[in-house]
């Protein structure tokens, strides 16, 4: 770590922090005897705390973000670059960057044309399902106008998209949520034991079925839009069966229904194709992207959509409110379209995609070795870096471990100097998972110290 902070001035920052910063996510009361994490500097994969200890960073900034890495000059240097060139202008005008990422990207998505920028995950939800409502009272009266989504699936924080969550531990205290949001089950085989009808065999057709049953009952003629996560992430890294995607694009076709891929975890790289939709061949109507487009360099956020979803917003000049009365002021900072850019050049010239596949499959070998060791470890789920376990106290009964062993693990592995994730106030009675997002630069020193790091944490927490 550089020497750019004495001793004095990092207290002076813990002091400060713990008198000022309301933190994400965290509960304030164990502050008051114990100090908050501070990351002061990263490189590569490893970041340094206040108290100068190096972290192998499992998880990407904690939250599946930091794809490229920590202490990218060229990125930097790029910003810097566009920012004293010029730094913002509202989104209703273009600027160069905004245009060259948007047709960089859209080379990566076949049969997607258009690009709206904005700064968050749930910002960018948000503005789907606000298209899908202003495409109901356009073409439909207004009644086409309910989004489903999935039990165990996460949109974003904002009241919208906790109305679309169907991690119902984020949703307690902050209702009324809104209206017209519609649940379907989730496709999570490891627990369809929970799902009433679910076969043995088969299982993904079926619980892709089960989606179009919600939209028998609810009447295909109110249902607007499909929204879900490729791979669920926070949900406890759920990877789709067998047979269920080529299904829900079937029901989607059928029922007129638009789909909205969430790639706000999976974008840009996670799972080892450029999009997680695109590993089960599935044709969206509208995607959403924030966390990996910059790799956390900058906030940016896109809603890509079709042309055709484009044209309805165009088709009727005559008609004044017949275009998406909509903005996001930072949307229209350069600096996040040009961090996307450089951070895209990163990973087609380091060769990114291919050393996420061989790494992703290298990690499910071990995590897999490590199911053989430990009786703990009841299902290894995972799609390129992005991988998680699920911790249960009996196989058999696939009852769930306390969320007091994944705390201690998840406490070892930073007290070994490898920072991992897990779910957390997430699903009830069902916060059991471990989660691993490496950056996509990691290499297989970096996996295998990550997984036996693991190890080690999980025979402690059950000796
Ligand atoms: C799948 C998914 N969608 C949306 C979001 C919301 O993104 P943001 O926190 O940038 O609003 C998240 C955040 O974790 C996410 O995991």
């Amino acid at each position: 770590m550089h020497d750019t902070f004495n001793e004095n001035d990092i207290s002076h920052v813990v002091e400060t922090d713990k008198a000022h910063i309301w933190h994400h996510l965290s509960q304030h009361k164990p502050y008051e005897t114990t100090d908050p994490r501070i990351i002061i500097e990263g490189k590569g994969m490893r970041v340094w705390d206040q108290k100068g200890k190096e972290h192998l960073d499992a998880v990407s900034g904690g939250v599946w973000t930091v794809n490229v890495g920590y202490g990218r000059e060229s990125i930097a240097n790029a910003i810097r670059d566009q920012l004293v060139r010029i730094n913002y202008f509202a989104g209703s005008a273009g600027s160069i960057p905004g245009s060259l990422f948007a047709e960089k990207l859209i080379g990566k998505m076949p049969g997607l044309s258009r690009v709206y920028y904005l700064n968050t995950g749930s910002e960018a939800n948000e503005k789907a399902f606000k298209m899908v409502r202003q495409i109901a009272h356009k073409r439909y009266g207004g009644k086409k106008h309910k989004i489903l989504y999935r039990d165990r699936d996460y949109h974003g924080t904002t009241i919208a998209c906790l109305s679309a969550g169907g991690q119902d531990e984020r949703n307690v205290q902050y209702g009324p949520l809104t209206p017209g949001f519609v649940r379907v089950p989730h496709c999570l085989e490891y627990r369809k034991h929970e799902l009433d009808g679910a076969p043995d065999e088969n299982f993904g057709e079926w619980a892709a079925e089960q989606i179009e049953q919600v939209v028998l009952r609810e009447g295909p003629d109110t249902v607007g839009a499909l929204c879900l996560e490729p791979v669920t992430a926070g949900g406890g890294v759920i990877t789709p069966p067998e047979g269920y995607w080529q299904k829900v694009q079937d029901i989607c076709d059928r029922y007129d229904i638009l789909l909205h891929i969430d790639e706000v975890v999976c974008g840009v790289g996670r799972t080892g194709e450029w999009f997680g939709y695109q590993q089960y061949g599935v044709k969206p109507d509208m995607v959403t992207m924030a966390k990996g487009v910059a790799s956390g360099y900058a906030a940016i956020a896109c809603l890509v959509t079709t042309e055709e979803i484009f044209n309805m917003f165009k088709d009727d000049p005559t008609d004044k409110l017949n275009y998406f009365r909509d903005i996001s002021t930072f949307g229209g900072c350069t600096s996040g379209p040009v961090a996307a850019l450089e951070n895209m050049r990163i990973i087609e010239d380091e060769g990114l995609l291919a050393n996420t596949k061989a790494m992703g499959a290298r990690m499910m070998d071990n995590l897999n070795a490590l199911m053989d060791k430990h009786a703990e470890i009841g299902d290894v789920r995972g799609k390129g870096l992005f991988c998680g376990l699920e911790l249960v106290e009996d196989r058999g009964t696939k009852e769930p471990v306390s969320e007091a062993h994944i705390a201690a693990i998840v406490g070892d592995c930073a007290a070994q100097g490898v920072i991992i994730g897990a779910s957390n106030r997430s699903i009830p009675g069902r916060n059991n998972c471990l989660c691993f997002s490496p950056a996509l630069i990691a290499t297989a020193d970096d996996i295998d110290h990550i997984t036996d790091t693991v190890d080690k944490a999980i025979s402690k927490a059950f000796a």
